[in-house]
């Protein structure tokens, strides 16, 4: 982890810094939450723009159970990406990646740049897998994800309820850390 701070430039130009995410960076997350549209809101996985629940990401932090980086301009925090471990013995190599970008930053890289750097936070880590959630309506995201590397493996139908409560089928989009895989030959047509 000596590798950070680092500065990255840009597609179009523009240059960012990358930082591990630790205590006291709960208030730049929160700003960066709460500047969030109403429709990325929507789809978050859960509700960081609550003090409570950046709290609880910070906490995984220091256990050892989420490492975040997150991207600053001169202003603040403008987009994460986290590793997530589930300590279950039989997922214990398996992280779960969550990357967001704040809407003025979209489409110039720095979603790709996030998550290269979290494949070798993974890679250091051992994982063997890394897996992406979204509901099926983000297109965009599956896109995304799509272009860089990700396949859809599983639909996993009413299975999450966004901000307002409506049930919304589930995408896992998954990605080998290490090349190694016995997944389906055919990924899950969406
Ligand atoms: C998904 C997300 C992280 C992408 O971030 P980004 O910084 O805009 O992505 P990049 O500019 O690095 O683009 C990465 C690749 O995806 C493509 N891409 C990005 N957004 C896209 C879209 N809406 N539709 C199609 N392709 C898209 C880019 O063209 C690029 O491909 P390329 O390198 O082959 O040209 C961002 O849209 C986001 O934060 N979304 C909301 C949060 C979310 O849904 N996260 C996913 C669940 S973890």
């Amino acid at each position: 982890m000596d590798n950070y701070p680092k500065k990255v430039a840009l597609d179009g130009g523009g240059e960012v810094e990358i930082r591990i995410v630790g205590r006291t960076d709960s208030a730049a997350l929160l700003d960066f939450a709460r500047q969030l549209p109403e429709e990325d809101l929507l789809f978050l996985r859960t509700d960081i723009t609550q003090p409570d629940v950046v709290e609880q990401w910070i906490q995984q932090i220091e256990a050892g159970d989420s490492l975040s980086l997150a991207a600053f301009d001169a202003i603040g925090l403008i987009g994460y990406a986290t590793v997530h471990r589930n300590s279950a013995r039989w997922t214990r190599k398996i992280g779960e990646i969550r990357v967001n970008v704040g809407r003025g930053y979209r489409g110039k890289g720095l979603g790709r740049r996030l998550t290269s750097e979290i494949f070798d936070v993974a890679r250091g880590l051992e994982l063997r897998k890394l897996t992406a959630s979204m509901t099926s309506d983000q297109k965009g995201a599956q896109a995304a994800f799509r272009r860089l590397g990700f396949i859809a493996e599983a639909l996993l139908a009413d299975y999450v309820d966004d901000r307002n409560g409506t049930p919304r089928d589930l995408v896992i989009m998954t990605h080998d850390v290490t090349g190694h895989s016995d997944t389906l030959d055919e990924p899950v047509k969406l």
